[in-house]
């Protein structure tokens, strides 16, 4: 495995650098992932060779770069195993994706007195689009309780299902506990009331390929550059059949079918919710980032992932004075922790001067920091370019911050 990885770091330009004098030890995937040079190569080949607006030029370049932006859409189509291309909507991310959802789907179908379930877990993004939507219909925003290990309590969440529920929109994977969610049961319970259910994915596409036809999702939210893409493209998956029955998004060009002062028509999926020239080079960017993972052993690799995590837990424990936050049974690769008697802000500073990148903070996900009592977390977020070598490096650097403030 050692030998894989490090072939495989090899591919990631940004990894081997020096940072504050020290080799760069890059444990800050959660927030964003770095880039493969097969990322940087394809914008770099579209804006050298294919640069032109998509589905609108009658020369050869247009048609090239459409042929480009086009095939990017049945890439996400086959990562996700989506049935259709036309259910692949690019969206500047994850946030985006939610917010469309909400300004159209939950619009013409939650009313007054109806509602939506999130989990107390929930990032920011999913969290306030759809509290700005309750201010504005009358709706309630209720959040399914979570255990002090970061676990949804699914007792309280079915008892919470009744058919006044209209969406049940839930993290995937939470960027800042790593708890994986039992998604497939959520789904399953929600369609019972007849709830649909949007899946945020942002931390979970860059773990495990994603079936949500067999998950039986009605939205699935991702981001690229959470994925080894660009930043500024994302996608919103939604089921055919709930996407045409959408109204648009955002109004302009590409989004219509014809316009007049006296009528205008939209566009079939899923040019309906692209209004504006879209993202080219970042849907292009995004689907070289799936085919690099296509030929990548996955499953191996979130093997990997796994050991990164299980080896944190035991050094953690050698180390002492270390509190987990976030011990769900079922995990990501990511590492809570607080340094008792010290601000994650004090540790992350003395961290970075040693060359190792982590997130602290609240992590846009300040009601389940509330539930807990704390102002944040330091978080290593692990991926697969991540070595055995780099968590021994953290926890060094931990020992040396340790002496250091306490
Ligand atoms: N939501 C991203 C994170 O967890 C930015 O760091």
């Amino acid at each position: 495995m050692t030998d894989l990885i490090n072939q495989i770091r090899n591919d990631f330009p940004a990894l081997h650098q020096e940072v504050n004098g020290k080799p760069l030890v890059y444990l800050d995937n959660g927030a964003t992932t770095h880039k493969p040079n097969a990322v940087i190569d394809a914008i770099s080949d579209y804006y050298r060779t294919d640069n032109s607006n998509v589905h609108r030029g009658a020369h050869t370049l247009s048609d090239r770069a459409t042929q480009r932006f086009e095939d990017a859409r049945k890439t996400v189509q086959a990562f996700l195993n989506a049935a259709k291309a036309e259910e692949i909507v690019w969206t500047r991310g994850t946030t985006e994706s939610i917010n469309i959802v909400a300004n159209t789907w939950a619009r013409q179908n939650v009313k007054a007195g109806d509602q939506i379930l999130v989990t107390a877990m929930e990032h920011h993004s999913n969290i306030v689009p759809w509290q700005m939507l309750c201010e504005q219909t009358g709706a309630e925003l209720i959040p399914i309780p979570v255990s002090a290990a970061g676990e949804l309590d699914m007792a309280a969440f079915a008892e919470l299902l009744n058919e006044r529920v209209k969406l049940v929109s839930v993290v995937h994977v939470s960027n800042a506990l790593g708890t994986i969610n039992p998604v497939a049961e959520i789904i399953e319970k929600a369609h019972a009331v007849g709830a649909k259910v949007l899946l945020d994915g942002a931390q979970a596409v860059a773990h495990w390929d994603i079936d949500v036809q067999a998950l039986d999702a009605d939205f699935y939210a991702f981001s690229g550059h959470k994925l080894f893409g660009p930043t500024g493209i994302g996608v919103l998956y939604g089921k055919e059949a709930l996407l045409n029955a959408m109204p648009p998004y955002q109004g302009g060009g590409e989004m219509i079918e014809h316009v007049s002062f006296g009528k205008t028509t939209y566009n079939s999926l899923p040019y309906k919710f692209e209004a504006g020239t879209p993202n080219i080079a970042g849907a292009i960017g995004l689907a070289a980032a799936i085919e690099y993972l296509n030929g990548l052993d996955r499953v191996a690799l979130a093997a990997h992932e796994d050991t990164l995590l299980a080896r944190s837990v035991e050094l953690a424990e050698q180390l002492g004075g270390i509190q987990a936050v976030g011990t769900a049974a079922n995990k990501a690769s990511v590492f809570s922790f607080l340094l008792e008697g010290a601000h994650p802000a004090d540790v992350g500073t003395l961290l970075d001067q040693q060359g190792i990148a982590v997130r602290t903070g609240h992590h846009c996900a300040m009601p389940i920091m509330d539930q807990f009592c704390i102002p944040g977390t330091v978080r290593a977020s692990y991926t697969f370019y991540n070595t055995l070598e780099d968590v021994e490096t953290l926890f060094r650097g931990l020992e040396k911050a340790k002496m250091f403030l306490l």
